[in-house]
């Protein structure tokens, strides 16, 4: 069946998540739940937001204001103070701002911290599983090295606690395009079904003049951004896009009546490592 606005992916935890997601960094907080729900209104069903971007209210203040079954929407925040009292207390902090029951999922928001913190904050966010705070768990910014070791740190507070009690990695989510492709990060979820979420698919707007997005551009009558976009949902991503606009809100989400070829994906894809963000994925263990 082809992909819609609606479609999911199953996660690791059992959870659907929709392949579509609406950023909200730098949504400047008296105007998020306006974003919201311009979103909610388009389609969208999925809000990508931290502790750290600040405006997790207006995200609970929208989900509520919608109309929307909670159930329909998925709400992530993350976690920016990487140990496990932080993590812990900014769970309770994050429910508590948004208003909500429950929080689709959290994710530790960066890998540095060091290694006794980085296994500290994800056990606080096993926890809060257990206990209903939270659904799905993940890490972002991770590279492939902070990878395997959480793998080693879920093996550990398995043989400390008792089966379980390792936790399930759900999600990574990365900076992620045609000039910043990842594959080894990708190649690494892939084969252990964790879904990967692109965090600025759209590079800030920064490539729109790349003559191969120009020939989509031209062959589909589709905008730079709704050719990223689409390129990320081909590759099996789950882009995140962002905008405060309420005309790019919009047309970020029609991307659903086209599709490119794999060869175009392909044809996109370069081997450039440009990032747009910062990025923590270089950092290393010790950090
Ligand atoms: N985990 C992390 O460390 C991390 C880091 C960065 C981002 N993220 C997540 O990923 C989301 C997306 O990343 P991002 O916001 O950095 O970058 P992005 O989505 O690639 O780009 C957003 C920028 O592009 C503009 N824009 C949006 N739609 C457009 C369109 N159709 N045409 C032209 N310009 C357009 C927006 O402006 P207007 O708003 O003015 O329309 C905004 O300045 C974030 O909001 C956040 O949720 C996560």
């Amino acid at each position: 069946m082809a992909t819609t606005i609606t479609s999911t992916i199953k996660l690791p935890s059992g959870y659907e998540i929709p392949r579509l997601g609406f950023g909200v960094y730098k949504t400047p907080p008296e105007e998020t739940e306006r974003c919201c729900l311009d979103a909610f209104k388009a389609g969208y069903r999925h809000i990508d937001s931290a502790a750290m971007y600040r405006n997790e209210e207006g995200c609970g203040n929208a989900i509520r204001a919608s109309g929307i079954p909670r159930e329909q929407i998925f709400f992530t925040s993350k976690v920016f103070d990487i140990s496990y009292d932080a993590a812990k207390a900014q769970v309770d902090k994050s429910l508590a701002l948004a208003k909500l029951d429950y929080i689709d999922l959290i994710l530790l928001h960066k890998p540095m911290g060091g290694s006794e913190n980085r296994k500290g904050a994800w056990k606080a966010l096993v926890e809060a599983v257990e206990a209903g705070k939270v659904r799905s768990i993940g890490v972002s910014n991770y590279s492939v090295h902070h990878l395997n070791e959480l793998e080693r740190h879920i093996a550990e507070l398995e043989t400390e606690g008792g089966k379980g009690k390792g936790g399930v990695v759900s999600i990574q989510q990365v900076e992620l395009h045609p000039w910043l492709a990842r594959k080894d990060i990708v190649d690494w979820c892939t084969q252990r079904g964790v879904a990967v979420q692109a965090y600025c698919p759209i590079v800030r707007g920064n490539r729109w003049d790349e003559p191969a997005l120009q020939r989509l551009v031209k062959k589909y009558g589709k905008t730079e951004a709704q050719i990223l976009i689409r390129w990320s949902l081909d590759k099996g991503l789950i882009p995140l896009p962002k905008s405060a606009t309420p005309s790019r809100i919009a047309a970020n989400a029609e991307v659903f009546d086209f599709s490119l070829t794999p060869e175009e994906v392909k044809g996109l894809e370069t081997d450039e490592y440009s990032p747009v963000a910062w990025d923590p994925t270089v950092s290393r263990l010790e950090d």
